[in-house]
């Protein structure tokens, strides 16, 4: 395991440093500064007027369809053997569930283990799948499964395994396999939120024998919604007799409509209005019944296939901010960074922290939320409703999950942050540790 300081770039040294604006000392009511109407979006994917152009010709049929293509783009790109293009990323999860559970016959118990800490549309997948639900818990310190909590479920017969690499940070996926293969247990890859996380130079996605992928729009690779289910070995020519539904005309331009919204919207600048509409409940966390399976429309396609290279400049500029902000940010009892995994290199989605009192910490929360800082899942699965109905198992609690409720916070990485931008996210942090509450 390692902590994190930043790999071997001499530029990054701790704040006051070479190129980068040096951060004021604090100040009374320095961090009040004038935002005006600007508030940071959590995340940003990029999209192009030629994405959406494109996907407005592929879905109105003037285009050719471009899901094929797109299935032999990520074939190539995850080492996959077999593609499937999904609705979204909960509904490639579900047929991954559902797809493991056919393979192991009627015997096999049918009960699929998920981290006690993640999000909710895990959940969302299990409940879709129909299996029981036993969870496990997750180490506060990396954000991956608690190997002892995960051996003791499996001990229990379980044979279904989903393991996500939150925020970009990616599993030591050789410890996890030595942990699981006793037991013949299969491992499914959730890389959700891993888009640019790399694992020794192999890409999230493409670790385990099963791996989900999201598009949706906080995803930083985005077709506004979508997901897809890549399966490796020979297994994998095996198919279920499961049946996506295809899309129809109002799911494509479903699809177009979120996608153009995301593009006017989704920057500094005018994130505030949809932001200020209730009903939106952007940032929310919240858990989703799930939906039929479907595939994934045209259009998302098409914005997939065309915004690829833009995903893959963000993602760069995402893990640059991430790992100056590192460099800079003042750690300390209550301020404390995720130790990376060896061989991690984390995609930065998002830069998770843990902050002893969570964002009521901050002295102005309100400011704190408008600069992009966000609290994380508010609860853990097992106080969801739905999963409680399904669950079995030893455990009744997750020591680990309910400590990243109550201290994991979020700051935002992308490419839409100024210099300005980054110099206020550390004065807030600094700040954080000053205030009364916080001691
Ligand atoms: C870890 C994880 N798995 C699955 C999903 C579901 O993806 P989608 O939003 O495309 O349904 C998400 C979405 O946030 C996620 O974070």
């Amino acid at each position: 395991m390692m902590d994190n300081t930043p790999p071997t770039s001499p530029g990054l040294k701790r704040a006051p440093q070479r190129g980068a604006p040096a951060v004021p000392p604090l100040q009374k009511g320095a961090v009040r500064e004038r935002w005006s109407f600007r508030r940071q979006p959590p995340v940003f994917s990029p999209l192009s007027v030629r994405a959406l152009l494109h996907a407005a010709a592929a879905a109105s049929g003037r285009a050719p369809d471009p899901r094929p293509g797109l299935q032999r783009l990520l074939a190539a790109t995850f080492v996959a053997d077999r593609v499937e293009l999904t609705g979204s990323g909960t509904q490639a999860l579900e047929l991954a569930m559902r797809t493991v559970w056919w393979r192991a016959g009627t015997d096999a118990p049918s009960v699929v283990a998920l981290p006690a800490f993640g999000c909710f549309d895990i959940a969302t997948a299990a409940v879709g799948s129909g299996l029981s639900i036993a969870l496990y818990d997750v180490d506060p310190d990396t954000l991956t499964p608690d190997l002892d909590s995960l051996r003791s479920i499996l001990a229990g017969g379980v044979k279904i395994v989903v393991v996500a690499h939150l925020f970009g940070y990616p599993i030591d996926w050789n410890g996890l396999q030595e942990c699981a293969a006793p037991f013949g247990a299969v491992l499914i890859e959730d890389a959700a939120q891993g888009h640019g996380a790399r694992w020794w130079e192999r890409p999230a996605g493409a670790l385990g024998s099963l791996s989900i992928l999201s598009f949706g729009r906080g995803k930083g690779w985005t077709g506004s919604r979508g997901g897809a289910l890549l399966q490796r070995g020979p297994a994998a020519l095996d198919a279920p007799p499961h049946r996506l539904a295809n899309p129809v005309p109002r799911d494509e331009a479903s699809a177009l409509g979120t996608a153009l919204a995301q593009w006017m919207l989704g920057t500094p600048g005018l994130y505030w209005l949809p932001a200020s509409i209730p009903a939106l409940r952007l940032g929310e966390t919240r858990y989703r019944e799930p939906v039929p399976l479907s595939r994934m429309t045209r259009a998302a396609a098409a914005m997939i296939w065309t915004s690829g290279p833009l995903a893959t400049t963000e993602m760069f500029a995402r893990r640059s901010n991430a790992w100056e902000l590192l460099a800079r940010l003042p750690f300390s009892d209550h301020v404390r960074p995720l130790r990376r995994q060896l061989g991690g290199d984390p995609g930065f989605l998002r830069l998770p922290l843990r902050l002893s009192h969570g964002l009521a910490g901050f002295r102005d929360a309100g400011h704190a939320r408008r600069l992009g800082i966000a609290a994380s899942y508010p609860s853990t699965l097992g106080q969801l409703e739905p999963v409680r109905e399904r669950l079995v198992g030893p455990e009744t609690h997750w020591p680990g999950a309910e400590i990243l409720v109550r201290e994991l916070v979020t700051l935002p990485t992308h490419s839409r942050l100024t210099n300005r931008d980054k110099a206020t996210l550390v004065r807030v942090i600094e700040e954080y540790r000053r205030t009364p509450e916080a001691r």
